[in-house]
């Protein structure tokens, strides 16, 4: 089951309003309403806006969904490559009109292709949903951009998921940091295998992030943020 990809080409052919199901061993269920992921520049919340319109360059979209974020650069006259494993959402792409596709997992991607600006929407940088993932996420990034090169991304602290009324934070168990979330999708009556993500906090980023980057904090928005990473001394 692909539930991102299969709602989305439900939602090309005119069902505008189906829901994805996420629940969450340790957090409380969710839902996200099918249309957020066409969502157009307008709607996109402040984070997501000042990464675009912080790209320069060739750009990759890593994990680039139905490609919302392409479009609109693709529209800009930027280059943009969208990366993603779903076959639904690569399909959707390129019927919403992204020129330029890439249907692989990240992690296993290999290319010779160089560019200036790496995307990762809507907590993306989360992929993979551990410290070794986000160690490989950064590493691979920058094996594949030209120097001065750029990774934009908006990510989100989510221990106020863990608040008491007190102020405390009840952390469940066994959890090695707050951040770390195991999902399921469900799509109508159909369910993806659990997955992990992770949502870092800005100073938990800093933290794991090897000196040799730059991090900034390009703007904040209650428990989000959008964040630039650069190798220092370009
Ligand atoms: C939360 S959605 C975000 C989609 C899009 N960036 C947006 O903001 O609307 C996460 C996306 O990452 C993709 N994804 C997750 N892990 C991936 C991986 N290892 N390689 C490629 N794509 C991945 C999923 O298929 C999904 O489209």
């Amino acid at each position: 089951m692909d539930a991102f990809g299969q709602a989305c080409l439900d939602f090309l052919k005119g069902v505008s309003d189906e829901f994805i199901y996420v629940e969450s061993k340790t957090m409380e269920d969710d839902i996200i309403p099918v249309k957020h992921l066409f969502r157009d520049y307008n709607e996109m919340p402040k984070c997501e806006q000042i990464a675009l319109d912080n790209v320069r360059g060739k750009t990759l979209d890593v994990g680039g969904g139905a490609g919302s974020h392409c479009l609109y650069l693709q529209k800009k006259g930027i280059c943009a490559t969208l990366l993603d494993y779903s076959p639904g959402l690569c399909e959707v792409s390129s019927k919403r009109g992204v020129k330029s596709i890439i249907q692989k997992d990240f992690f296993t991607w290999q290319s010779n292709e160089r560019y200036d600006s790496i995307l990762f929407m809507m907590n993306g940088i989360g992929i993979g949903g551990d410290f070794e993932s986000f160690h490989k996420t950064i590493e691979k990034s920058f094996e594949s951009l030209n120097p001065g090169g750029q990774i934009l991304f908006d990510s989100t602290d989510i221990s106020f998921c863990y608040k008491q009324e007190d102020g405390s934070l009840l952390i469940p168990v066994n959890l090695e940091y707050i951040g770390f979330v195991k999902f399921q999708l469900r799509y109508k009556n159909k369910k993806d295998n659990w997955f992990k993500w992770a949502y870092y906090d800005s100073k938990k980023l800093r933290e794991m992030l090897p000196l040799k980057y730059n991090f900034e904090i390009l703007h904040k928005e209650g428990p989000s943020y959008c964040g630039k990473i650069t190798l220092k001394d370009q």
